[in-house]
This record gives C-alpha cells, structure tokens and sequence, in this order.
C-alpha cells in the first residue's frame, strides 16, 4: 500500500479561510481580535515561527502586536510587559514564544498570563480544564493534529493510537484530548517515551501512530502494521541548503521523527514534513484568538 499524504497546508488554507470570513463579520460588529506576540532573544527558530504568526494574523484582518525583547531581559520587565497586556482591550491572546531564554522563570511567566488570554492553551487552568473535559482553548499543536485527522476522515472512535513522546506541548495533552468522551476523543490512548520497553511492540499494534519524540527515524517502517495513520509532529533541523527563492540565503533542512519515504510504502495516511502538522499550529492559535475576541464580546455560540 502507498499512502496518501495528508495535506496540511490545504487544510489549514481552508481554515483560515472559514476563519477570515468569521473575523470580516466581527469587523462589522467593530470586533478586531487581537494577538500580542512575545519573543524574548535571537533564537533563530523562534523568529521564524513568530514572523510566520505575525504574518498569519495579517493575512486574515486579526490585529497582531509585536513585542521582540532583548535575550538580556529581566524577569521582573517581562512580567510587567505580561501584565500590560492582560489589561489591554485590544488584545485578545498573548502568545509567549518557547523557549525562553536561560535565566526566565518559563513557569511563572506562563502562569501570569490572564487565562481568558492564553491561546496557546498553557496556563495551568485551562490545562486543568481540558483534562476535566471543560471549556478552555486547546493548545495548539495537538489541536491542529486532531483537525487534520477528522478532516480526513480518519474514524478516533474505539481507535487505537500510540503517541510517542510525553511533551507538556504535544504529548500529554494530545493523549487528554483523545481520550475525552466527545466526537473528537474516545480513542484508546497509549503514550510511550524514552523509558518505554519495547517501542514498536507498541507502535506495531497502533490503527494511528503519532511521532512527537523530537528525534529522526524514530517511527520505521518495520515498527508499523499496513494500513496505520501516521501524523509526524516532528521538526529537526538536519542541515541546511540554498533558499529556493534566493540561492545567496540559507534555509534549514527539516525531518520529521519518521522515515517517511519508507513508511509511506505501508500507510495508508500519512503527514510529510514540512506540510504536514505545521501550518495547522498557527492556524488553531488563529482559531483561538478569534475564539477569545468572540467570548470578550459576549458571543460564544459553542
Ligand atoms: N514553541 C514551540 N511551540 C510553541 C507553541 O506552540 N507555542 C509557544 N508559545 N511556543 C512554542
């Protein structure tokens, strides 16, 4: 079997579109969500995906405050900057890009955030929530994998998915979410890690395996049965090569935690990186910032 690639990217353009058309409805109402970024330091990443949000959030009409602070920043400047923004009307999300730099207490700036702001979905209380099944935004990454299997049509109900890698980010919450009793959960969840005994034993029984290790080849094609979903969260920066738009600029060469070229020959879905898991992460914290602007407003229809 050759599998058929799941396309992130068209995906995610048909969600933003249905999310552009929401946000041009609010504009009528004189609603304009709005998302403050944070990116404390110079990790080259981290500005990548920042620029990528912030051009998203232009793209679709949502007001996009850009806050780029030096590596050198304290503790006690990022936490009023934080606190700034909790109070600002106009924004409706804050996203603190990860990782901080070394000497930022990550855990106590995440927790200042106000929780009816946290898009990103990591403040304590809506983590608490989400394990509970309550209302709360869903973090991001998990969220756009679980969208991506749904809209191709990949039944989670009774399903038995192995997760690789036990993140705060992806991992944990994924395996939360999947095992919720609601259209998008009642799968049977299995989360293996780097003290798991015999991974593909595992994987090896898995209808949906999902890699989140943060490590090349770690899903082969012999640890997988024919016909498995596979969703590749995956992003490791392996090498890099000339821009293809501008040979003169370098650009990462990225990989994936799976062999895709050989697994794709026994799945029947499969995520490529990059255009996979990717642009849906930006595009659920579109989602979820308009979601904010909406429950700000009193108009909350789910
Ligand atoms: N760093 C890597 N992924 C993420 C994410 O989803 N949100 C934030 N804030 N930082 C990250």
């Amino acid at each position: 079997m050759t599998a058929q690639i799941i396309d992130g990217k068209q995906v995610a353009a048909d969600m933003r579109a249905e999310l552009k058309a929401e946000v041009a409805e609010l504009k009528k109402k004189e609603i304009v969500p709005g998302l403050a970024v944070v990116l404390v330091g110079e990790d080259p990443a981290s500005k990548s995906y920042v620029t990528a949000k912030e051009r998203a959030c232009e793209e679709l009409g949502i007001y996009s405050d850009d806050n780029r602070l030096a590596a050198d920043t304290s503790q006690k400047d990022l936490m009023a900057l934080i606190k700034k923004l909790n109070k600002d009307p106009k924004i409706n999300g804050i996203l603190v890009q990860l990782p901080l730099p070394d000497g930022l207490n990550e855990a106590e700036v995440l927790l200042a955030i106000d929780p009816a702001k946290d898009v990103d979905g990591f403040h304590p209380v809506n983590v608490g929530k989400m394990v509970v099944g309550e209302k709360a935004f869903l973090p991001c990454t998990p969220h756009g994998v679980i969208q991506l299997l749904i809209r191709n049509g990949v039944k989670l109900e009774g399903a038995e998915v192995v997760i690789v890698g036990r993140s705060n980010i992806v991992g944990k919450p994924l395996a939360n979410m999947l095992i919720q009793k609601n259209a998008t959960g009642n799968a049977t969840v299995t989360v293996c890690h780097t003290r798991t005994r015999n991974l593909a034993g595992h994987t090896r029984r898995a209808d949906i395996v999902i890699a989140a290790a943060g490590r090349p080849d770690t899903v082969t094609a012999d640890m997988v049965k024919d016909g498995v979903v596979v969703i590749d969260v995956g992003v490791n920066r392996v090498g890099e090569k000339p821009s293809k738009k501008d040979p003169n600029r370098m650009v990462a060469i990225l990989k994936g935690d799976v062999d895709f070229e050989a697994v794709k020959e026994k799945a029947s879905l499969i995520t490529p990186v990059p255009g996979g898991v990717g642009p849906m992460t930006i595009t659920m914290l579109l989602y979820n910032t308009v979601e904010s602007a909406k429950r700000a407003a009193g108009i909350d229809e789910n």
